[in-house]
C-alpha cells in the first residue's frame, strides 16, 4: 500500500481562517490574558498560526501538553494517556485549548475534564478541524476553523504514521494498492 495526498484546504485558506479566528478570539478575550494550551503534536502548527495573529494588547501565554490517543493507525484506540503534562498551573487563568482535529471527541472529553479540575477562571476550546459526524463524546467546541466530512486528513500538524505533519495545506490521504 502507498498513499496519495490531495489538497482539501489550501495554505491560503488556512491562513485566512486563522486570521479571522484570531480577531474573534482577541475580541472575546479583551482585557484578559489568554493562557493558550497546545495539544501536541498535532496542535502546534495551528497554535502558532493563531497565536501570532493575536494583537499585543491581548497578552498570550503558551503552554504545551502531549497526550497519546492514536497508534499508527487511522482509527482511535480509545486509550488516552498524558505523555507530557503542562508546565504551569491553570488556577484562575483564562485557558484556551488549541487542537488540530476533533474526531470521536474522546481525547478532548478526557483532557477538558482534567483541565476543569485544575480550576481555571474560564476554559474554551479551539480546533483547526472538526469532524462532527464521527462524534462519540459530547465535547463543546468554542472555535472551529473548518468543519469537514469524515475523511482522514494530514498536514498543518496532522499525521499519517507520523508523516506529513509539515505540509502547509490540509490534504486527504487515499491509500492505493501498489
Ligand atoms: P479523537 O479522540 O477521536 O477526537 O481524536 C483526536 C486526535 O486523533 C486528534 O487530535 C488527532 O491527533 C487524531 N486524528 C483524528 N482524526 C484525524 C485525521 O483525520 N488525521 C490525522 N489525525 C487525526
Ligand atoms: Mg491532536
Amino acid at each position: 500500500m502507498s498513499e496519495k495526498i490531495s489538497v482539501m484546504i489550501s495554505e491560503q485558506e488556512v491562513s485566512d481562517r486563522a486570521c479571522a479566528l484570531a480577531e474573534q478570539i482577541a475580541r472575546d478575550y479583551a482585557g484578559k490574558t489568554i493562557h493558550m494550551i497546545c495539544v501536541l503534536k498535532g496542535g502546534y502548527y495551528f497554535m502558532s498560526e493563531l497565536s501570532k495573529r493575536i494583537p499585543e494588547d491581548v497578552p498570550v501565554e503558551l503552554d504545551f501538553m502531549s497526550v497519546s490517543s492514536y497508534g499508527d493507525d487511522t482509527k482511535s484506540s480509545g486509550i488516552v494517556r498524558i505523555v507530557k503534562d503542562l508546565d504551569q498551573p491553570l488556577e484562575g487563568k483564562d485557558v484556551l485549548v488549541v487542537e488540530d482535529i476533533i474526531d470521536s471527541g474522546r481525547t478532548l472529553y478526557y483532557l477538558m475534564d482534567i483541565m476543569r479540575g485544575r480550576k481555571p477562571a474560564s476554559l474554551r476550546l479551539c480546533t483547526l478541524l472538526d469532524k462532527p459526524d464521527r462524534r462519540e463524546r459530547d465535547v463543546k467546541v468554542d472555535y472551529v476553523a473548518f468543519e469537514i466530512e469524515d475523511k482522514f486528513v494530514v498536514g498543518c500538524g496532522m499525521d499519517y504514521k507520523q508523516m506529513y505533519r509539515n505540509l502547509p495545506y490540509i490534504g486527504v490521504v487515499e491509500l492505493t494498492e501498489d
